[in-house]
C-alpha cells in the first residue's frame, strides 16, 4: 500500500502526520511511504530525515494524492492555491483520508458532498471514541491538550493585563479572571495553566463529573443545576441541551461574564455542532481589551461573535478563532499526532491493506463518506439529510 504525506497548506499549521519514526516502522513493515518535499519542516523534521527513513520524497502534491491509497493529513482538506483546485479535487474513487474532518459543521458540508461525490472515503479523526482500546488512537485528546495549554498561553499574551496578583510601589493589582467554559480534556488543561499562571479560576460544565475535575483543579464552578439525565448522554459524554436549558445556562454565564478578563471556550458535543453559549451582548458586557479564546470554532463555535479561523476585534473584546493552535506548539503536537494516526491506520489494515469492518465501534464512529454517500449521522443532520 501506497500512504501519502503531503505538506499541510493552512495558514499557520505546522503539524504533519507521520514523523520518521512513523515512516521508518511503516516501511519496515512493507509500505511505501510518500512525503511530500519540506513536509516536516515545521516541525523541525528536514526531507533528509524522512528519506533515511526510508520514505520516498515528492516535489509535486498532485503526483502525491494520484499515487497514494492513503492521504493522512493533520487538517481537513482546502483549497491550494498554488494549485489553483481543491486537496479533495486531487483525490481519487476508492482512496482512503485519514484527518480531522469535523463533518457536522456547516462550513465544512461542502467538501463533505465533495468527498462522497469523487467517491473519497473520508475517516474523521474527531470520531474516535473515548474507550480505552481507543485511546492510544485518540488524536482529538491529545490535539485538546496542547489547545487547551497553548490556547490559554495566546489569551495570557493578548491579554492587556499581568494575569497574577502583583505587589508594586504605586499599589496593588489584583490578579485576573479566567472562566472556562466546557470543562472536558481541553478545558482542563486550560484550567491548570490558567491556574499555574495566577489566575483566579472559575468553569463551568453541564456534567457534574467534568465541574468537579475543575474543582479539584482549584477552579470556582459555575452552577447550572442542569439535571444529570439531561447533560449526560450515551457512553458518559455530554448531551446537546433542549433549547430552554441552553437559555437557561446562557443567563447563568451572563451574571459572571462582565467580571471575567478571560474566557475561553471548550464546550462540545461529540459529533454534533458546537452549543452557543455567549452572545453578543455578553461579549459586549465584557471590559474592553478582554480576552475569549473559542477552540471550539470547527464545530461552529460556543460564541456567536467568533469568526471561523481569524482573530477578530468586537466591542472592543478579542476574539480568537484560531483552528489550529496545536500547530503552534509542532514539537508536542506532531509527536503525539504521528503517534496517534500510526495506531488508528495500523488498527484499520489487515495483512497490509486498508480493510474496514463496518461492524466495528470505532469504524462506525469515524467513518464519514463510503461507496459515494455520506454515512456520518451528525453531518446528514447538519445537512438536513437524517
Ligand atoms: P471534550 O468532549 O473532552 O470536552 C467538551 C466539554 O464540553 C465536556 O466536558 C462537556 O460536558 C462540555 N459541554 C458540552 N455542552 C456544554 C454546555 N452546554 N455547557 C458547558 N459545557 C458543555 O472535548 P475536548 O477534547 O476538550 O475539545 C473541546 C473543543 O476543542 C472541541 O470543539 C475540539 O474540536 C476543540 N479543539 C480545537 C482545537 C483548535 O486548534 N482550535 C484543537 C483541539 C481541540
Amino acid at each position: 500500500m501506497m500512504i501519502g504525506i503531503p505538506k499541510e497548506i493552512m495558514h499557520g499549521e505546522r503539524r504533519v502526520a507521520a514523523i520518521p519514526e512513523t515512516v521508518a516502522k511503516w516501511v519496515e513493515s512493507g509500505q511505501t511511504v510518500l512525503v511530500e518535499t519540506g513536509a516536516g519542516l515545521g516541525s523541525f523534521y528536514s526531507d533528509e530525515q524522512y528519506r533515511a527513513a526510508g520514505a520516498v520524497i515528492l516535489d509535486d502534491p498532485a503526483a502525491l494524492y494520484a499515487q497514494a491509497d492513503l492521504i493522512l493529513k493533520v487538517k481537513e482538506p482546502l483549497f491550494n492555491p498554488e494549485k489553483n483546485c481543491s486537496e479533495i479535487d486531487m483525490m481519487h474513487a476508492g482512496q482512503y483520508l485519514i484527518t480531522f474532518i469535523h463533518p457536522a459543521a456547516p462550513a465544512n458540508s461542502q467538501m463533505v458532498k465533495d468527498m462522497a461525490r469523487r467517491g473519497v472515503i473520508g475517516l474523521t479523526l474527531d470520531g474516535v471514541p473515548r474507550i480505552s482500546r481507543a485511546q492510544n488512537m485518540d488524536a482529538l485528546t491529545s490535539m485538546s491538550t496542547c489547545a487547551g495549554y497553548k490556547g490559554m498561553l495566546m489569551a495570557a499574551d493578548e491579554l492587556s493585563k499581568f494575569i497574577p496578583q502583583i505587589f508594586c510601589a504605586v499599589g496593588m493589582i489584583k490578579p485576573c479572571n479566567v472562566l472556562v467554559i466546557g470543562a472536558g480534556v481541553a478545558g482542563l488543561q486550560a484550567l491548570a495553566t490558567a491556574k499555574r499562571l495566577g489566575a483566579v479560576t472559575y468553569a463551568a460544565d453541564i456534567r457534574a463529573d467534568a465541574a468537579e475535575q475543575a474543582k479539584s483543579l482549584g477552579a470556582k464552578v459555575v452552577e447550572l443545576d442542569v439535571p444529570q439525565e439531561i447533560a449526560v448522554g450515551q457512553g458518559g459524554y455530554a448531551a446537546a441541551l433542549p433549547g430552554e436549558w441552553l437559555e437557561k445556562e446562557r443567563k447563568a454565564l451572563a451574571e459572571i461574564v462582565p467580571q471575567m478578563d478571560i474566557i475561553f471556550c471548550s464546550a462540545l458535543i461529540p459529533g454534533k455542532l458546537a452549543p452557543v453559549l455567549l452572545t453578543d451582548a455578553m461579549v459586549a458586557s465584557m471590559a474592553p481589551g478582554s480576552v475569549i479564546v473559542d477552540i471550539s470554532i470547527d464545530q461552529g463555535g460556543n460564541c456567536a461573535a467568533t469568526v471561523p479561523g481569524e482573530r477578530a476585534v468586537v466591542h472592543d473584546v478579542i476574539i480568537e478563532g484560531i483552528k489550529n493552535i496545536p500547530g503552534m506548539l509542532p514539537t508536542s503536537s506532531t509527536w503525539m499526532f504521528a503517534h496517534n494516526i500510526y495506531n488508528l491506520t495500523n488498527y484499520l489494515m489487515k495483512d497490509g491493506a486498508m480493510a474496514l469492518d463496518l461492524q466495528d465501534e470505532i469504524v462506525k464512529k469515524i467513518l464519514v463518506t463510503w461507496n459515494g454517500e455520506i454515512v456520518h449521522e451528525g453531518a446528514k443532520e447538519t445537512m438536513g439529510l437524517a
